[in-house]
């Protein structure tokens, strides 16, 4: 497996020439700003970094999502977009593209991932295929997944041991499914699991790949007991890549085999363009040839909460992008430069003692905020307060990944049963930002690593808590100990 430590992660040379260059370039506004500065935006921001105006953001590492730079060929192709409301020309590209890449039959449009995740629920609904004693297994559901498939079903998360075995096991296929714990869900609980849906990567799990064994094995099972199987595809590319780069047998494989291969064992997916096609909207149902009934009772759903089945919520020349977008995702250098990127800011953190989820993710480096902040109490969110101080202390915004998003909470916003993990994630827009802005992640790091040693306290929720799914989206905080965080925040 890659080396992803300190000296393993400046192998750049190894890698390839990045097969871009920048051509039009976008102001940070932020640079000029202070400390100081910084934590008068987080008081009227109410600690929550997603109430941030991304003016006053220097790095924002908050997601991957819809963030990434458009190649000129994407561009170029929103110009030929055919904005007719039935059977557009683009939705023809856009339909086509998926076949050509996944091997999938149907596709359905939708604007973004979490609305193709809604429509593919209410079809699943229509068709008897789930009720709401059924149950639904992931290697690990995404914050918004979760939020839907709850509201339909029973939602279990079966990580691997691999991935159990802890943050820093360096393991290569972190992300599979554990197929012995579906077993027994199953069993378990006869007829009850409803469908089985595998994230590609593993966001929640620190952007962790699920091997091809894994996705056979899993296809194997769930085809053996009359079990639907889908991939949540948001990063299906980079999964692939890990796969060409991991597995045995895969080397000598195109990406493009990879992902068709991939594909070949699922009864459909999910898509959010907003991530692997590198566009800053856009989604898909996808369906295999033998699921039409299936495609057919989703059909509606997008009707009536997207449009016509033939936009699904987007532009035409939203369409076009997407249809270029996953064509030259799945090109193994611009891959190697993506997710040797996120490589190289892993090394340069863990070369400064930062304990992360290793090896690298895909799409982002996940810090173990349980491990970092140990002096903070548990019960004072230790991932948002380490979010906090990254922006208070260089500008940069990341999301916590922990117990505000996944613990089991009071009313009052008391942790009951913390979140298996408590991570805050640096997510790398693609072909965004440059190396320099790597290094510059890594000072900042070194300053919150000295100033961390001085702070005990962090944040409990504030007022417009709700307890639900969504709450880190919009809930204040508040500082347990504002002369604690403020002091800390400017001792460096
Ligand atoms: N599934 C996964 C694995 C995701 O990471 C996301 C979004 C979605 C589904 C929903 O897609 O945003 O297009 O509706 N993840 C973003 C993130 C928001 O920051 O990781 P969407």
């Amino acid at each position: 497996m890659a080396r992803t430590g300190a000296d393993g992660s400046f192998r750049l040379a190894s890698r390839g020439v990045p097969p871009f260059k920048t051509k039009m370039t976008e102001p940070i506004l932020a640079v000029g700003l202070g400390v100081g500065e910084r934590l008068a935006i987080l008081r009227k921001a109410k600690y929550n970094l997603f109430s941030v105006r991304s003016a006053d953001v220097a790095l924002d590492f908050l997601t991957d999502s819809g963030t990434g730079a458009m190649s000129q060929e994407q561009w170029a192709a929103m110009m030929v977009g055919d904005e007719a409301y039935a059977g557009a020309t683009s939705f023809t590209r856009f339909a086509g593209a998926f076949r050509r890449i996944t091997g999938l039959r149907y596709v359905l449009p939708a604007h973004q991932g979490r609305a193709a995740e809604r429509s593919l629920f209410e079809g699943l609904k229509a068709s008897g295929r789930i009720s709401e004693d059924s149950i639904i297994a992931s290697n690990a559901f995404f914050d918004t997944t979760l939020g839907w498939a709850s509201s339909f079903c029973r939602c279990e998360n079966l990580y691997c041991g691999d991935f159990e075995a802890g943050n820093t096991v360096e393991r290569p296929f972190k992300g599979d499914l554990e197929l012995s714990r579906l077993k027994r869900l199953a069993s378990e609980n006869p007829g009850k699991v409803g469908l089985v849906l595998l994230t590609i990567t593993n966001n929640t799990g620190g952007g962790q790949p699920a091997s091809m064994a894994n996705i056979r094995e899993l296809s194997g099972f769930c085809r053996k007991e009359g079990i639907l199987f889908f991939f949540d595809a948001c990063r299906f590319a980079e999964n692939a890549y890990f796969i060409h780069e991991r597995e045995p047998g895969y080397a000598r494989k195109t990406i493009k085999e990879i992902v068709w291969e991939m594909f070949s064992y699922v009864d459909g997916a999910t898509f959010s363009a907003k991530k692997d096609a590198r566009t800053n909207i856009g989604g898909a149902i996808l369906f295999s040839a033998g699921h039409e009934k299936l495609y057919l009772a989703c059909r509606p759903s997008i009707i009536r909460n997207e449009g016509l089945f033939t936009y699904g919520g987007m532009a035409g020349r939203d369409l076009e992008a997407v249809a270029r977008g996953i064509e030259e995702t799945t090109e193994l250098q611009y891959l190697r430069s993506r997710v040797g990127q996120v490589a190289t800011l892993h090394g340069l953190l863990a070369g400064m003692g930062v304990p992360l989820v290793s090896p690298a993710g895909g799409h982002a480096v996940y810090i173990d905020a349980k491990e970092y902040l140990a002096r903070v109490p548990e019960s004072e969110y230790r991932s948002d307060t380490l979010a906090l101080l990254l922006y208070a202390m260089g500008g940069i915004r990341s999301v916590a990944i922990g117990n505000m998003m996944y613990a089991k909470k009071d009313a009052k916003g008391r942790i009951l049963e913390p979140a298996k993990n408590d991570f805050v994630r640096l997510a790398i827009p693609r072909n965004v930002y440059s190396l320099d802005h790597m290094l510059y992640a890594a000072a900042v790091f070194g300053k919150v690593g000295r100033a961390k040693e001085a702070l005990r306290r962090g944040v409990r929720v504030g007022p417009g808590f709700r307890n639900d799914h969504f709450d880190h989206f919009d809930c204040a905080m508040e500082l347990a100990d504002k002369k604690d965080f403020e002091r800390a925040a400017q001792s460096a």
